[in-house]
């Protein structure tokens, strides 16, 4: 039935994350994309807040990122993950051990963000009983975090309707509560001042459960996908003085952070903190082929080498794992970066983009704005007793005007592709202005 005439029909594609009968009775189709824009199966341009899902940092249709994915194609389409390897593979874990803060220098990849958070956490169980501490087997995560959708994603994240449909998930996981303190810091420009003391709270699941029984602990620095979340001032300092303290590995996940979002290659970096593990995916390729990456530091990865040659170290990988197409477009993305010196462009378009959510302040609906470089969170007053809608209407309003928004609960999330210009800005929060000021 291969060659059958298939109608089109929008019924059998299960939609990931999205309202499918909403969708299917209105559907917003893409059907191109260049630089900062999409076009819409109607003709219509649509200026791109989002960076497709915080992925597309070196905008649409890069001529050099897409003649990399056509010459890889041709030259070599697939090299087997396991006992083979391709050059490009070895070149683009250097590039990025290069890349990367402090002795972060050995590169593990995957093909997504939920599958690099896995490997992070499989790596960091491991890792202890390598290293003679088998009894660190707990994991630690934090309310309200995001760290993709598979299992261990989902036990480690915090955000309640991803976890609630899908039973007991792993065991051995506990959380710390989340960061967000609106009545202190609503309307931080950065970094907000209150809430370092929030890290204590690994202090007290240590002292319930055991320092010794804990393996890991894993943030994302900024959290994205929960509606833009700053770490306070000094919370991410004081964290890791925690994992310090009790021989806990800090994981930092960077799927949205890395690549320049914060006007630094990557939030470690950014912060001055220095992570164990760093998971990554989306800018890593521009959002071009499916890829992800975990950096981890040279003693853990030494901690594996050990036992004969000949034997398999750690028992992992995907048969994805460095694709040469996905490898080759990383690379042209990475020169991207450097050759337009996109992260820098990022630092430098902040400040602009600062004033810009600012200036929703005193509009309707607004309860709170949040900012760091290429990044925004616009928090809604929820309608009383239907939470959720007041932000997709403005989602859909937006869209209708030419503007592509995010939203999460009543929170609509900005992550532009780091080549947006003033006029780009101007338009997106002219819009989103004149929308607040419509809706219900
Ligand atoms: C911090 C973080 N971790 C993990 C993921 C999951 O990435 P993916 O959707 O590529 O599996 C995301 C996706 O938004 C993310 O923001």
């Amino acid at each position: 039935m291969l060659d059958a005439p298939s109608p089109n029909d929008l019924a059998p594609f299960w939609m990931p994350f999205t309202a499918n009968r909403q969708f299917k009775s209105a559907p917003r189709m893409l059907t191109g994309a260049k630089g900062m824009h999409y076009t819409t199966q109607d003709g219509r341009q649509v200026i791109d807040g989002t960076a497709g899902l915080w992925c597309c940092n070196a905008g649409h249709g890069d001529p050099r990122i897409v003649k990399a994915i056509q010459d890889q194609a041709a030259e070599l389409d697939y090299a087997p993950a396991f006992q083979m390897g391709h050059p490009k593979a070895f070149e683009l874990a250097s590039r990025l051990a290069t890349m990367m803060p402090g002795d972060l220098d050995h590169v593990f990849f995957t093909n997504s963000g939920s599958e690099s958070v896995d490997t992070a956490l499989k790596i960091a169980l491991a890792y202890h009983r390598a290293n003679g501490e088998a009894s660190r087997t707990r994991l630690i995560g934090r309310e309200r975090g995001y760290h993709g959708v598979g299992f261990g994603g989902i036990s480690v994240g915090g955000i309640v309707n991803n976890r609630r449909f899908f039973g007991s998930l792993l065991a051995g996981v506990d959380h710390m509560r989340h960061t967000h303190l609106p009545e202190q810091n609503a309307f931080s420009r950065g970094q907000p001042e209150h809430g370092a003391e929030l890290a204590d709270d690994l202090e007290r699941l240590v002292a319930l459960h055991g320092g010794e029984t804990i393996a890991a602990v894993i943030v994302e620095p900024m959290a994205g996908s929960t509606g833009v979340l700053m770490p306070p001032k000094g919370y991410l300092e004081r964290l890791r003085a925690i994992c310090d303290k009790h021989g806990i590995l800090l994981i930092f996940d960077e799927v949205i952070t890395g690549f320049g979002r914060l006007g630094s290659s990557f939030a470690c970096e950014h912060f001055g903190v220095q992570p164990d593990i760093v998971t990554t995916a989306k800018g890593l390729t521009s959002g071009t082929v499916p890829m992800g990456a975990v950096m981890v530091r040279k003693h853990i990865y030494d901690a594996f080498m050990h036992g004969p040659e000949t034997a398999i170290e750690l028992f992992h990988g995907y048969t994805y794992s460095a694709h040469p197409l996905a490898c080759n477009a990383a690379l042209a993305t990475l020169d991207v970066y450097r050759d337009d010196q996109l992260f820098e462009r990022s630092a430098e378009m902040a400040p602009y983009w600062e004033e810009a959510v600012h200036s929703l302040k005193g509009l309707p609906h607004v309860i709170d704005l949040r900012n760091m470089g290429l990044i925004a969170g616009i928090e809604l007053e929820p309608i009383p007793g239907q939470p959720t809608k007041r932000a997709f209407e403005a989602f859909l309003k937006c869209y209708e005007k030419g503007v592509m928004t995010r939203t999460t609960g009543d929170i609509i999330a900005l992550s532009p592709p780091l080549i947006i210009e003033k006029s780009h800005i101007d338009q997106i929060f002219e819009t989103i202005a004149d929308v607040l000021k419509t809706i219900d």
